[in-house]
């Protein structure tokens, strides 16, 4: 991770919002206020991280962004331009970005701010299991949120980031992917992205909560540990195409802070009609483990706090997490 320099994160500004146009090294200076020897240094200094800037001889600078890169100050600027305020953080390697957005929360970071992972050495997936995170291959994020909810409204996250994923796959991809309650996201039946919600609370609030989001977008089959070959997907894989990560994280970004937003002022019935439309769990068997339990039945649909209602022949239940698998 790199902290940038008020000065460095300006001219990543103005660079990024006159990408592709050549920017003389007077007018930055001017702009910034500071002479074209420090304007040409910061250049140089935001290059070595990745930035992709360039100088041209005796013209000035470019921005020439392919889409590709996940620079912090690339990303920060994409998700001011959606109207966040939030930072944007990028590691090389790092354990998992769950647990460095929970620092940062800790330490004040606003709403909407993201931590992306090149690759994760600690990937944490839900019930203690890891997540696998080849390095440039997939989408490892964590998003802060800092919501007025009561504690018990976590889950509710959960279903909207998964919502959330399945539409952005489809407005990039053109592929369509379902849901496994209550949050998997699956294309014919094997896993493409998974998601971890964890809050910190107090005894009738949520203090932050933290999004993390995992989609295997270019990896290839053979990426994964042979375990999870039968049950995991990509993108890659599904389409033999490779796609911009940055896009997809964007894309996503938006489409849960837009709905994240509705729901705040709405509630959940605002998003609950098309969570279930997606969600290929209801109306199927299923059995559902749950501490040390197995059940079985049939799901019959999801309660306004986002519980899966199991219908096991005898009785109603309704159940706030567990791990689902489809039966046929
Ligand atoms: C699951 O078990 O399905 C949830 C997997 C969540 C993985 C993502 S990858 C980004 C974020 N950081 C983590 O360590 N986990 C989540």
């Amino acid at each position: 991770m790199t902290d940038f320099t008020p000065n460095q994160k300006t001219l990543g500004a103005i660079l990024f919002s006159r990408s592709g146009e050549v920017l003389s090294g007077s007018f930055l200076s001017e702009s910034l206020g500071i002479s074209r020897q420090a304007v040409s240094k910061n250049i140089g200094i935001l290059r070595k991280t990745g930035f992709p800037v360039f100088s041209i001889e005796r013209k000035g600078y470019v921005l020439k962004d392919s889409e590709e890169s996940l620079h912090p100050l690339l990303l920060e600027n994409e998700i001011q331009r959606l109207g966040s305020s939030g930072k944007a953080w990028y590691f090389h390697s790092l354990p998992s970005t769950q647990k460095v957005m929970k620092e940062f929360a800790k330490k004040g970071a606003p709403e909407g701010s993201l931590v992306v992972g090149e690759t994760q050495t600690a990937g944490k997936g839900r019930t203690a299991r890891s997540w696998v995170s080849p390095a440039g291959k997939g989408l490892y994020f964590s998003l802060l949120l800092r919501p007025s909810l009561p504690p018990g409204c976590v889950q509710l996250l959960n279903l909207l980031a998964g919502l959330a994923v399945c539409q952005s796959i489809e407005e990039c991809t053109t592929l369509f992917c379902d849901l496994k309650w209550p949050n998997d996201v699956l294309y014919g039946n094997k896993k493409i992205c998974g998601i971890l919600s964890e809050a910190a609370t107090d005894s009738d609030s949520i203090r932050y909560a933290v999004v993390g989001i995992g989609v295997n977008v270019n990896t290839a089959i053979t990426e994964f540990p042979e375990e999870i070959r039968e049950t995991a997907t990509s993108l890659y894989d599904i389409s033999k195409k490779t796609f911009s990560r940055r896009r997809l994280l964007l894309k996503i970004y938006d489409n849960f802070i837009q709905k994240y937003h509705l729901m705040l002022s709405r509630g959940f019935d605002s998003f609950l009609p098309s969570y279930e439309e997606r969600c290929s769990t209801i109306g199927k068997n299923i059995s559902l483990s749950y501490r040390d339990e197995l059940l079985y039945g049939k799901a019959e649909g999801i309660t306004k706090e986002g519980a899966l209602i199991l219908y096991t022949g005898e009785e109603r239940l309704i159940l706030h997490s567990g791990d689902v698998r489809h039966l046929r």
